[in-house]
Order: C-alpha cells, then sequence, then structure tokens
C-alpha cells in the first residue's frame, strides 16, 4: 500500500479486506493499520485559540453552524494544526430540532437552550418538511470540505441519536436526571414513541443528505444512552440505530457507520451486532473485555479519557500506550472516549499525536 503519511513514520497495511486510500476508511472496512488513525471527538472547539477567535466573529452558534465558510473553516483548524487522519463537520446536533422547527439557541456559559416540546401539540407541530432547505447550508459546506480537505483526510459527517435528541427536546436543553424525558418515556409511552418515529427518520434524511453531498463516514451519538436502565438502552437506543443502520446500509452501502452509544456498558456488546461498522469506546469500557469481545466483531474506535489528555503528565503517556497495547491487532482508530476538554492544553493533542503515529511493533 503506497500511501502518504502525514509525519515521517511509515504505516504498515496487515490485512485489509478492501483497500479504499484513506486509513480510516481501510480501518473501517476491517484492515488492521499500524499506526492507527487518529482524530477527536470535538477536535473543532474551544480548546484551539483560532476557534474562539472565529467564533467571536460569528454571530450566534447557530449561525455559525449554518454558515458554510465558518464551519469549513472550523472544520479544517484541526486538521492543519494537528494533520488528524479525520474531519468531523463542524456542526452540532442539535440542527434537527432547529430543521424541525423547534426554537434552539446558545446561551455564552449554559449550553443549549430549547423551547422545550411539553405536548402532544407541540409534537404535532414538529415538521420535517422544511428540513432539507433549513439544513442546505450543512450540506453546503461538506461540499466545499470535500474540495478543500487533504487527499488523505477523510469526511465524517454525523448526527445525535434520537434519545440524545429527544433528551434536549423535552428537557429544554442539558439536563443531569432526565426526569421529563423518562417521565415522557413511562407516562406518555404513545407520545414519546412519536417523537421518536419522528426523530428516526428527520435524522436518516438528515445523514443520507449528508453522505450526498460528500460525508465518507457517518458517527451516531448516543451521548445520554447511560442515562437509561439496560432494558431501557435496549428499546430507546439500540433498537432505533439498529434500524437507522440497517436503512442507512440500504440506502448508502458503501458508507461506514460508526455508533457512539456513550456509557451503554455491556450492552456494547448488543451494539456489536447492530450492523454498525464501528463502535466508539467511551472511557469506562474494559480494554480487554473490549478486545475480547467487541473487536473481533467490528472495529473500534476510543478511548483515551478526555480527562486524562487535559491533565496530561506521565499518565497520559501511560493510558496512550495501554490504549495502543490492547487493540494494535485488530481494526482501531485512535480517540477519546467523549469530547475535547475546552481547558486541553494544546502540547498535550500534540504529544498524544506523535506517540500514537511513533509507534511502532
Ligand atoms: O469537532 C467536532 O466534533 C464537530 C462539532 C460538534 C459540536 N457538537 C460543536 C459544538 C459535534 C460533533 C457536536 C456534537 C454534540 N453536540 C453532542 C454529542 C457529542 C458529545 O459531545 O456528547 C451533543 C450532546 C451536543 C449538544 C451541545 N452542543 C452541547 C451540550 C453544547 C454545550 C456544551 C459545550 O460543549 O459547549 C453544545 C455547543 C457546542 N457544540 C460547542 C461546539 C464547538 C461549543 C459552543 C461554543 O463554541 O460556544
Amino acid at each position: 500500500m503506497n500511501r502518504k503519511p502525514h509525519t515521517g513514520s511509515a504505516r504498515t497495511e496487515r490485512s485489509a479486506a478492501k483497500t479504499p486510500t484513506k486509513v480510516v476508511l481501510q480501518v473501517l472496512a476491517g484492515g488492521v493499520i499500524e499506526p492507527p488513525p487518529i482524530w477527536l471527538m470535538r477536535q473543532a472547539g474551544r480548546y484551539l485559540p483560532e476557534y474562539r477567535a472565529l467564533r467571536e466573529s460569528a454571530g450566534s452558534f447557530l449561525e455559525f453552524c449554518l454558515t458554510p465558510e465558518l464551519a469549513v473553516e472550523a472544520s479544517l483548524q484541526p486538521i492543519r494544526r494537528y494533520g488528524f487522519d479525520a474531519a468531523i463537520l463542524f456542526s452540532d446536533i442539535l440542527v434537527v430540532p432547529h430543521a424541525l422547527g423547534q426554537a434552539v439557541w446558545f446561551e455564552a456559559g449554559q449550553g443549549p437552550r430549547l423551547q422545550a416540546v411539553d405536548s402532544s401539540a407541540d409534537v404535532d407541530r414538529l415538521s420535517g418538511e422544511g428540513q432539507r432547505a433549513r439544513l442546505r447550508p450543512v450540506y453546503a459546506a461538506i461540499e466545499e470540505l470535500r474540495r478543500r480537505l487533504p487527499a488523505e483526510t477523510a469526511l465524517i459527517g454525523f448526527a445525535g441519536a434520537p434519545w440524545t435528541v429527544a433528551t434536549y427536546m423535552l428537557e429544554g436543553g442539558s439536563s443531569r436526571r432526565f426526569a421529563v424525558a423518562k417521565h415522557w418515556m413511562e407516562e406518555r409511552p404513545r407520545e414519546f414513541a412519536r417523537l421518536m418515529d419522528l426523530l428516526v427518520d428527520s435524522t436518516l434524511d438528515h445523514l443520507s443528505a449528508q453522505v450526498e453531498a460528500g460525508a465518507e463516514v457517518l458517527q451516531i451519538f448516543d451521548t445520554w444512552a447511560g442515562a437509561l436502565s439496560a432494558d431501557a438502552r435496549r428499546r430507546w437506543s439500540l433498537a432505533p440505530l439498529r434500524e437507522m443502520v440497517r436503512w442507512l446500509k440500504a440506502a448508502h452501502p458503501d458508507v461506514p457507520v460508526i455508533l457512539f452509544p456513550r456509557g451503554a456498558g455491556d450492552v456494547y456488546l448488543d451494539f456489536a451486532s447492530s450492523g454498525a461498522d464501528a463502535l466508539s469506546l467511551d472511557p469506562t469500557v474494559s480494554l480487554h473485555w473490549a478486545r475480547a469481545e467487541l473487536q473481533t466483531r467490528l472495529a473500534l474506535q476510543g478511548n483515551l479519557d478526555p480527562r486524562t489528555l487535559a491533565a496530561g503528565g506521565p499518565r497520559l503517556d501511560e493510558e496512550i500506550q495501554h490504549i495502543l497495547d490492547a487493540f494494535d491487532r485488530g481494526p482501531f482508530i485512535f480517540n477519546l472516549g467523549h469530547g475535547i476538554l475546552p481547558e486541553t492544553p494544546l502540547e498535550h493533542v500534540a504529544r498524544l499525536v506523535r506517540l500514537v503515529r511513533q509507534r511502532r511493533d
């Protein structure tokens, strides 16, 4: 395999079923790549000074996401600085409720706010009809990114999973206990199911439009999967995601899908047979268990604790080594176990990239 790495280090391909040219795509097709490709969840974000400057020049966060030039620039920033093997579209999971007609805004220091959906009539008012038009700037950003990204960099499109997005829609923002969302799930099951069905459809349309615009990989974030009981997790995280993967595979057979059911615990095992091409592991997942039970069935991504990266020091080096040692015999993409923290020093990210790429057998 003749491929130009970002750094001086040579990569060797030991076994790959198919051989696409981008290393991230090779791993997602089942290839074992040494050293493994690397990108970081939330790599476009506030830990970068150039992001903070760009953010200040933009209006609201939603306008930022829906202005193609700005979204393209934010997506390219981490690639320029660190040469990650994949770029993730700069956007947010909450553009979907926005496109469905719900009011969404971001308050500085407070995170996302939404006009909470709190009745059956509110669910009725949501409509996917204008979605493609409203999200057109997202798809335009993807088209432009495909023109501007280095030839070796894969482009990842994404969306939130229905359960995670529903929590924001029902709670009106971030939550710790998910009391409202769980109340709907348990006490208003038909209305909850109706909202979830709507989210499955609109999310599939959003993901499909991203592929049509040029996204080469899709990642679905179920950030709050771990807030559900194991039974509810199978019903409201696993089941809709399995259905979505099946639909995506029929519509776009060549586009790999990564699932991130954060906090799924042993339900990760069920996700391994969901039809997804890869699972993104959170930091609580045991490396040995994941290697034996999951990596034998699909590619893995993860799972350095973002706090360890922010803290740095010898523990950072050790943890990186443990992860590489655990997963280097199977298909693997190095990543964090959740999004990078805004306080993360730039040098720690540089060190991580260097250590992963320096690796030899
Ligand atoms: O670099 C990337 O990963 C691409 C962009 C991206 C953002 N959000 C930009 C963003 C992605 C993939 C997301 C996903 C997202 N958004 C998730 C799932 C992944 C996860 O981290 O759990 C969730 C739950 C959201 C919802 C959301 N958006 C929250 C809770 C917040 C506030 C908390 C925070 O991190 O600031 C946001 C805002 C947001 N989305 C920012 C960024 C860069 C920060 C806003 C700012 O710059 O002011």
